[in-house]
């Protein structure tokens, strides 16, 4: 059996000292357990608090909120892959709804981020997801397959097995508005189909939007929904605890 994918992305909250208590929490309540794939993706200032922490539980795994897709060089305030990684990141988000429209930041540019960090050996997840004018265009799954196609680039079957994908719907982001399992689920097989023409069948695929504990599990009870990419109900210890050991 798969496991199901837990991620919170912490956005623009929580320091060192918020994310050591955070994790002292956590593991506090949370066991290791095969059947979950944990993730917390912090901001960069707390990546190595977070880590140090978390040293004895392999099983949360500590990732990135954005990367730069070069090793090193003249880019001043980005992060590179090895400078997220020597502190303790083993993966990264990659075009987060938030990256792409607040910040501008295009699909060609998704694209060589993901490609660089599973090269690096790190894991990528490539968030994709239509804003609300393209889903009352009708324009959902040709919006997410052209982020899909820049964000994969040539890579195929063996390259993706560090990728997961996480489909938000801009319009769910934040905004207490969920899509229903069953909008979720349409989409996510589309984007299955096209993994699968890619040799990518096995690649997790996360809903993320609003996602909270009285809605989690009914996402997760569609066999198209391998988890949940999580902002504002990740930031709490105890009720992400709750959330995250929701499928028993
Ligand atoms: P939200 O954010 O759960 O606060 O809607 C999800 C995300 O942006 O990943």
């Amino acid at each position: 059996m798969t496991p199901t994918v837990y991620a919170g992305n912490w956005k623009m909250h929580h320091g060192p000292d918020a994310a050591r208590q955070f994790a002292r929490t956590f593991t506090s309540l949370v066991k290791a357990d095969d059947a979950r794939e944990l993730w917390l993706f912090a901001p960069a200032v707390s990546l190595g608090a977070l880590a140090e922490v978390l040293r004895g539980r392999p099983d949360v795994r500590v990732g990135a909120q954005d990367v730069h897709w070069e090793p090193k060089g003249a880019f001043t305030g980005a992060l590179s892959i090895p400078l997220v990684r020597e502190v303790g990141a083993s993966g990264a988000l990659v075009g987060h709804s938030e990256r792409r429209h607040l910040f501008r930041e295009t699909d060609e540019e998704a694209g060589r981020k993901v490609q660089a960090l599973l090269e690096a050996g790190m894991t990528a997840m490539l968030c994709v997801g239509e804003q609300l004018a393209e889903r009352e265009a009708g324009e959902t799954l040709s919006v997410v397959r052209r982020q899909l196609d820049a964000g994969l680039g040539a890579l195929r079957g063996a390259d993706l097995a560090r990728l997961r994908i996480a489909y938000e719907p801009v319009w769910a982001i934040g905004t207490g508005k969920v899509a229903t399992p069953d909008d979720a689920a349409a989409v996510h097989a589309a984007i299955r189909a096209e993994l699968a023409a890619r040799d990518g069948l096995a690649v997790p695929i996360l809903y993320g939007g609003s996602v909270n504990l009285g809605n989690a599990l009914g996402l997760l009870a569609r066999e198209e929904i391998d988890g949940v990419l999580v902002g504002g109900a990740s930031l709490d210890a105890e009720k992400w605890a709750e959330l995250v050991g929701i499928g028993g």
